[in-house]
C-alpha cells in the first residue's frame, strides 16, 4: 500500500515534468531515470518503430522485446529481422508456455478465438499476457506505444500512467501523438515499417485476428473484427 502510494506520487511528478514534453525528451528522461528498471514493449507496428527509433538515437541501451505469440504476420517477423539489421540491436522475442498453448489448442481448437469473446481472450491471456508477466521480470516500468486517439478505450491516455494490474509505472510517449504525426515520423528519418501498412492495416496485431480496414473506417476496426469496439483489447493495457 505504501509503496503503490509512492509510486503513484512519482507518477504524478513525471507527469508534471514529462505531459507536454516531446516524445524523444520522454524516453531519454525516462531511461535516465530507471535504467535497467524499464524496457520497451514492441509489437513492431508504426507507433512502435517510432519508438525503437528513438530508444536507438536518444536511450541507447533501454532493452526492447516482443511477443510472439506463434500466430504473427510473416511480414512481422520479417520487420524484426529487418529492425534487428538496421540498428545492430537485438529485440527480445518472448514466447508463450507450450504446454498451457498445447493444452488449450487441442481443448479448443486451433482457432478457438472465433467461437465467443471468453476463448478469445483465453488465447490473447495465454500467448501474449503470460510471456509479458515474465518479460515484466525485474522491471519498474514499461513503454508502450498507445495513443488517445486510437480507440475508445484508450481516451484520456496519459504519458506517464500508474499501471496497477501490472505494478509498474507505464510510460506512453505518444499519447498525444496523431497518426499523421507517426508516419511523418517515420518517413522523415527513413524508419523500417511493416508494408501491411501500405496495404490498408494501420493495426497490426495476430494474423487470424486481423484483417484490412476500408478508407475512412476506424484504425483499429480490423482487429477482432468480429466482436464490440468495448471488447477490443488483449488484456496487455487495463485501464
Ligand atoms: S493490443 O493490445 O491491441 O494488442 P496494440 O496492437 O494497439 O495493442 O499495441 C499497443 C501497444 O501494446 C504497442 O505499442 C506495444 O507497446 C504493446 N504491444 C502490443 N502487442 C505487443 C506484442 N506482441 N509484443 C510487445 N508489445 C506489444
Ligand atoms: Fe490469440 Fe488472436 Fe489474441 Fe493472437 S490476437 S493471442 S491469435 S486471440
Amino acid at each position: 500500500m505504501i509503496f503503490t502510494s509512492i509510486m503513484e506520487a512519482k507518477v504524478e511528478s513525471l507527469n508534471h515534468i514529462l505531459g507536454n514534453a516531446t516524445a524523444e525528451k520522454i524516453v531519454a528522461t525516462i531511461y535516465a531515470e530507471f535504467g535497467e528498471k524499464v524496457a520497451f514493449s514492441s509489437s513492431l507496428g508504426a507507433e512502435d518503430q517510432v519508438l525503437t527509433d528513438m530508444v536507438m538515437k536518444h536511450a541507447k541501451g533501454m532493452r526492447i522485446f516482443t511477443l510472439d505469440t506463434g500466430r504473427l504476420f510473416p511480414e512481422t517477423y520479417d520487420l524484426i529481422a529487418r529492425t534487428n539489421n538496421k540498428y545492430k540491436t537485438k529485440i527480445e522475442v518472448f514466447f508463450p508456455d507450450y504446454q498451457q498453448v498445447q493444452e488449450m489448442v487441442n481443448t479448443k481448437g486451433i482457432n478457438l478465438f472465433f467461437d465467443s469473446v471468453d476463448h478469445r481472450k483465453l488465447c490473447c491471456r495465454l500467448r501474449k499476457i503470460e510471456p509479458l508477466k515474465r518479460a515484466f521480470s525485474g522491471l519498474d516500468a514499461w513503454v508502450c506505444g498507445l495513443r488517445a486517439s486510437q480507440s475508445v478505450t484508450r481516451e484520456g491516455l496519459k504519458v506517464v500512467e500508474w499501471d496497477s494490474a501490472n505494478g509498474l509505472v507505464k510510460i506512453n510517449p505518444l499519447a498525444n501523438w496523431t497518426e499523421e504525426q507517426v508516419w511523418a515520423y517515420l518517413n522523415d528519418n527513413k524508419v523500417p515499417y511493416n508494408p501491411l501498412h501500405d496495404k490498408g492495416f494501420p493495426s497490426i496485431g495476430c494474423q487470424p485476428c486481423t484483417r484490412a480496414v476500408m478508407p475512412g473506417e476506424d484504425v483499429r476496426a480490423g482487429r477482432w473484427y468480429w466482436e464490440n469496439p468495448d471488447t477490443k483489447e488483449c488484456g496487455l493495457h487495463k485501464r
